[in-house]
């Protein structure tokens, strides 16, 4: 009997839900960068028993009893995200990748420090200042961004902004920037003007775990990251830092600002480290990466702009101007001819952020559902031929036959 099948028997309702989202996974395209398909493993450590344990407090110092068993499926997660990522501490309890970069901040920083972060809207995310998120409200962001002419980080003038703001703290790292990010560069500059340096590898976790990044770790204070895009763990977040912040950053995530943490997904996140630390998944992360420039190339071939004119990591930033179609139209057709990604503003968009000019693709799924180049090639085609006519029922009902039959020789979960 599947889980679907448990499901069915007491809430048949929600059971046809499921059915119907694995059905959509497994029968299109999933492009969106921050997205993967996690192991069976994975998901059957979220579906334990775990999910019944209260928690609060650290292995060793719970606020509740009956703790004993549980604590080791933290320490094992907690070992194996040190070992994982060579770091000296590691906190498994983030409920998610803003909930990780909340606790950095709480740990270290005061309200009102200043603090430099990507721009909003040329790949920073939203916990890196944005006047909406507690971060712009409660810090004093100053924003770094690419060159207008390459479209890559400037070290050199994020190192005059750092003369000149001295922040209390840099943060690197992004949600939509297609270049290798220079961690060495960010921790020379924090070093030399005293500040911090959080690097948010919520993206490229993955890549880093499978040596198709270089690593944060050495160059960090702290390393702020999710468990579920390249990293292809359960949907979560994770922290790990230097061992003089280890008990400021414990405090921060609990007391400061979680409760009991979801036990079923701190296993769920040991299972995934044990799988990043494995062989085949250095393999893994250096396919995605492969096959994010193989994307690029057939885009590009096919007269799409690239941003930066490629890509070093798992996703790409298209420019869809030369197809005269916005960020908004261009996900709507696509998704109705079975391609999901997502619009994203592209470096100095004229569009507003909920229509602009571009896409964000990533590989990290597809690459999971073993596709490689040649598919890569087939998807580039079909997008370039929906986004030619993206008001076409016919083009957009042909391109779902097509990916439905792709899909079908690349099953994320069979059966
Ligand atoms: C760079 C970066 N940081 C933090 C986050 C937040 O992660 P979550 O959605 O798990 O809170 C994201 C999510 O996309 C991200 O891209």
């Amino acid at each position: 009997m599947t889980d679907t099948d448990v499901i069915a028997r007491s809430d048949p309702e929600l059971a046809d839900i499921i059915r119907r989202e694995v059905e959509r996974q497994n029968t299109t395209l999933q492009l969106i960068a921050s997205e993967n398909f996690t192991s069976p493993a994975v998901m059957a450590a979220q579906g334990s028993v775990l999910t019944n344990k209260y928690a609060e407090g650290y292995p060793g110092r719970r606020y509740y009893g009956g703790n004993a068993v549980v604590d080791e499926a933290e320490e094992l997660a907690r070992r194996r995200a040190c070992a994982l990522f060579g770091a000296e501490h590691a906190n498994v309890q983030p409920h998610s990748g803003a909930n990780a970069n909340m606790a950095a901040y709480l740990a270290l920083l005061q309200p009102g420090d200043t603090v430099l972060g990507m721009r909003l809207d040329q790949g920073g995310h939203l916990t890196h200042g944005s006047p909406v998120n507690f971060s712009g409200r409660w810090y004093r962001f100053v924003a770094y961004g690419v060159r207008a002419d390459t479209e890559v980080l400037d070290y050199d003038e994020i190192a005059d902004l750092a003369r000149r703001e001295r922040p209390r703290a840099i943060v690197a790292g992004a949600t939509a920037y297609p270049r290798r990010i220079d961690f060495g560069a960010f921790g020379a500059i924090a070093q030399e003007v005293g500040a911090l340096l959080i690097a948010d590898a919520a993206h490229i976790a993955g890549l880093v775990a499978g040596g198709a990044h270089p690593s944060p770790v050495p160059h960090a204070d702290v390393m702020t990251f999710t468990t579920h895009k390249t990293l292809r763990g359960p949907r979560a977040g994770a922290i790990v830092c230097r061992g003089e912040h280890a008990g400021a950053i414990d405090k921060a995530v609990f007391p400061g600002l979680q409760g009991g943490p979801l036990m079923h997904v701190v296993a769920a996140k040991a299972v995934a480290f044990a799988e990043a630390a494995r062989p085949e998944f250095a393999d893994y992360a250096s396919r995605v990466v492969t096959n994010a420039a193989a994307l690029a190339d057939a885009l590009a071939a096919a007269g799409f702009r690239i941003v930066s004119g490629g890509t070093d990591n798992h996703l790409i930033l298209v420019d869809l101007r030369p197809f005269g179609v916005t960020g908004k139209v261009a996900q709507d057709a696509l998704d109705s001819a079975g391609i999901t990604c997502n619009k994203n503003a592209i470096p100095n968009d004229p569009e507003k952020p909920f229509v602009t000019s571009g896409l964000r693709l990533g590989t990290a799924a597809v690459t999971t559902a073993g596709m490689g180049p040649e598919e890569m090639a087939e998807i580039a085609r079909l997008i370039a031929g929906v986004l030619k006519a993206p008001g076409d029922g016919a083009v957009a009902a042909d391109t779902r036959a097509v990916v439905r039959e792709l899909c079908a020789r690349f099953t994320p979960y069979p059966g």
